[in-house]
């Protein structure tokens, strides 16, 4: 069995078979990463460069340590303290790492459609580890494994995405898997922070915290990405924290328990509080978990179709 995709550029490129795969081969990669032996041999011919042209913690480290478990030779390249400042254009920065014998590039950059740009112009297999406000796809795999692990499977679940939908790159990568997967998906938050187009995905907006969570199975959180604005979205924090932030009094009186899910990094007080993130019902840091082994499938399908 192999990808349909050459690359991993978005989800909206992956068929239903390609997720199944891909959590398939992350079930295994998990078992492996639980033993005292956490690595296995298999891409001990392979080269990976991470080129991160912005901030990142999780998916970073992530990828770093899925490659090494895998095996494969990294390098580590970040835009700030590159000849990036000196002006060297994207596609000069990638074809010079290139020549160096790389034959995967993980990146992340501002730019919506930077690694479909990339793709087009260098001769190696591209993983996008979040293109601006428009896709993070192996965010939505892990998201969408972890749903899986918790409730059994995706099919028929109901998922809410609680808050700045607009500048998230999390939302759109999520809604395209977890339909794929046939879940139901709502978004809520305030209407300055959903993009006006959701509705044509099929995605039905809540604007009533409580109904929305009433109505789901588990919520998926978003931190407001103040960088990402050049204007202000909302009154204030303070207003938003008070009609779409999530504490346990709210979820004590849904008469359910909810899984609660967040990407991370958490703005604790604002979208969601301590005492809910860190309570049994979040799955918060099962999801980083998770990550290692969704990437390793991910990179491991992708190097079976590098000719040797
Ligand atoms: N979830 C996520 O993308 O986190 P980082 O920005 O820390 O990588």
């Amino acid at each position: 069995m192999s990808l349909s995709t050459e690359h991993l550029l978005g989800i909206k490129y992956l068929n239903k078979q390609d997720i199944d795969l891909i959590f398939k081969t992350a079930d295994h990669f998990k078992a492996v990463i639980n033993r005292p032996i956490k690595k296995v041999p298999s891409l001990r011919d392979i080269t990976i460069a991470n080129l991160f042209f912005e901030n990142s913690t999780r998916t970073k480290l992530s990828f770093e340590l899925a490659e090494k478990r895998l095996s494969a030779d990294v390098i580590n390249f970040s835009a700030s303290q590159s000849s990036v400042k000196k002006g060297e254009t994207l596609i000069d920065t990638v074809n010079n790492i290139l020549a160096m014998k790389v034959d995967i590039v993980v990146m992340r950059h501002p730019n919506v459609g930077a690694g479909v740009f990339l793709s087009k112009h260098v001769d190696a297999k591209i993983i996008n580890a979040g293109d601006g406000t428009h896709e993070h796809p192996t965010q939505a795999l892990l998201d969408s494994y972890s749903i899986r692990e918790k409730l059994g499977s995706v099919k028929g679940k109901k998922i809410v995405i609680v808050g700045d939908v607009l500048h998230s790159r999390v939302a759109l990568s999520n809604i395209f898997a977890l339909q794929l997967q046939g879940a139901k998906v709502k978004v809520c938050g305030p209407t300055t922070l959903i993009p006006k187009h959701i509705t044509s995905l099929g995605v039905e907006v809540e604007t009533n915290l409580k109904k929305a969570l009433e109505w789901c199975d588990v919520a998926n959180v978003l931190r407001v990405q103040n960088e990402r604005m050049a204007i202000n979205y909302f009154p204030s924090t303070r207003e938003y924290t008070q009609l779409f932030g999530i504490n346990q009094e709210i979820l004590d009186n849904l008469g359910k328990k909810i899984v609660i899910m967040h990407p991370g990094p958490i703005n604790r007080g604002v979208e969601i509080t301590s005492d809910v993130a860190d309570s049994d019902q979040s799955i918060i840091l099962n999801q980083v978990e998770n990550g290692v082994a969704v990437r390793m499938a991910v990179i491991y399908l992708l190097a079976q179709q590098i000719k040797r």
